[in-house]
């Protein structure tokens, strides 16, 4: 059974990817030091999975803690590596913690991949890469502008990192660019879980239903777009979580000639993970309260800083390449995601 190590597996995405990977067979580890999760997650992985999956509770920033995980944990044979801070707004406020936090840690995991001779590796990659873009839908061969946020411009320094570490080294690359990811597990025994007051767009459309927020800002509605909010495309975080596990799938399975080894970066493809479909925010609210029957509080509010008016992926190569398709609807989106945020509230 394949050894894969999940860091940030007690991470929204994080946790999903580990169920589907233990429902495909894989044996999994993690890494976790529950700085934006909670571990309570993993009580929610066993009951979906019935496994215990063991955690490292350590600070991936910490070189020889991250190297005692790969000493005491020799075959890993994949590593899926999330931890990172995602908040765009919040990396507008605090550039520094995020340069610190997301790059530290990747070139720690990066330099363990090569010691320990790593020969899979997916990275966890955003669309907050292709910056504020007009041509849209994007696709991988899509030149990069400068990012629109901190969050975005490590990401795209992350990327850089691997193409450049892989040019010198056997261990090959996915980086999959993650467009919205939004919903639960369909068990709704793990899902999104906010720290704090929740910054993206569908927990807070859920707590404001519930009251857990008094009203829900509408981050500008003079865009240039059909109804003036900004346009998104949101993927199911099952979806997210069943393409890293093809993605392996497609590592391992798919050898590589001599011949093709011979091309520069023949071990790092890109792939966007989105529906290719985009949804304003006012749509997404009207969904919410059609599917719902509850009518929301909302205020219209001034541009939130690092945000870009539209952005929509297209996502043929992850489709062609790795047999991903079936991705779910919004509506199947916003309802698995709102009962998770009931039964999360007790509201169940
Ligand atoms: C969506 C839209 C807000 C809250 C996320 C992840 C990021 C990356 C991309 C993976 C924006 C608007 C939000 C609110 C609002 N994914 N909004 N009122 O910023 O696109 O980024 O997807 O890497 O990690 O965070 O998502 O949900 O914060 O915002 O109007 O109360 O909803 O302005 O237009 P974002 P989001």
């Amino acid at each position: 059974m394949e050894k894969i190590l999940v860091t940030g597996g007690c991470g929204y995405i994080g946790s999903h990817t580990i169920v589907d990977l233990v429902q495909k067979g894989f044996e999994v580890i993690s890494i976790d030091n529950f700085s934006r999760s909670d571990k309570k997650v993993l009580e929610g992985v066993r009951k979906i999975t019935g496994k215990e999956i063991v955690n490292y509770e350590i600070d991936l920033c910490d070189l020889n803690a991250t190297k005692k995980v790969f000493e005491q944990n020799p075959g890993i044979n994949g590593i899926i590596h999330f931890a990172a801070f995602k908040s765009v707004g919040e990396s507008v406020e605090q550039p520094i913690l995020y340069f610190r936090n997301n790059l530290d840690s990747l070139i720690n995991i990066l330099e363990c991949a090569l010691q320990y001779h790593v020969p899979n590796f997916i990275f966890s990659s955003s669309c907050s890469v292709y910056g504020d873009i007009k041509n849209l839908p994007v696709n991988e061969e899509t030149p990069l502008p400068e990012a629109a946020s901190p969050y975005g411009t490590t990401k795209q320094i992350g990327e850089q990192l691997i193409k450049e570490t892989a040019m010198r080294c056997n261990t090959r690359f996915i980086m999959l660019r993650y467009f919205n990811p939004v919903g639960a597990h369909p068990s709704i025994e793990i899902g999104e879980l906010p720290i704090g007051n929740p910054s993206n767009l569908f927990p807070s459309v859920f707590y404001t239903a519930l009251g857990k927020m008094n009203e829900l800002i509408v981050h500008g509605n003079d865009y240039e777009t059909p109804d003036g909010s900004c346009i998104r495309d949101y993927i199911h975080v099952m979806d997210i979580a069943e393409a890293h596990a093809l993605s392996l799938l497609y590592l391992m399975n798919n050898k590589i000639s001599e011949e093709e080894k011979q091309m520069k970066n023949w071990n790092v493809e890109v792939m966007n993970l989105g529906t290719g479909k985009g949804h304003s925010v006012l749509e997404v609210i009207n969904a919410f309260e059609k599917l719902s029957g509850e009518k929301l509080n909302c205020k219209i509010g001034v541009k939130r800083p690092g945000d870009v008016a539209a952005i929509y992926s297209d996502n043929k190569k992850a489709i062609q390449k790795l047999g991903w398709n079936n991705l779910k609807d919004l509506d199947e989106m916003i309802l698995s995601a709102w009962q998770w945020t009931k039964k999360l509230n007790d509201k169940l």
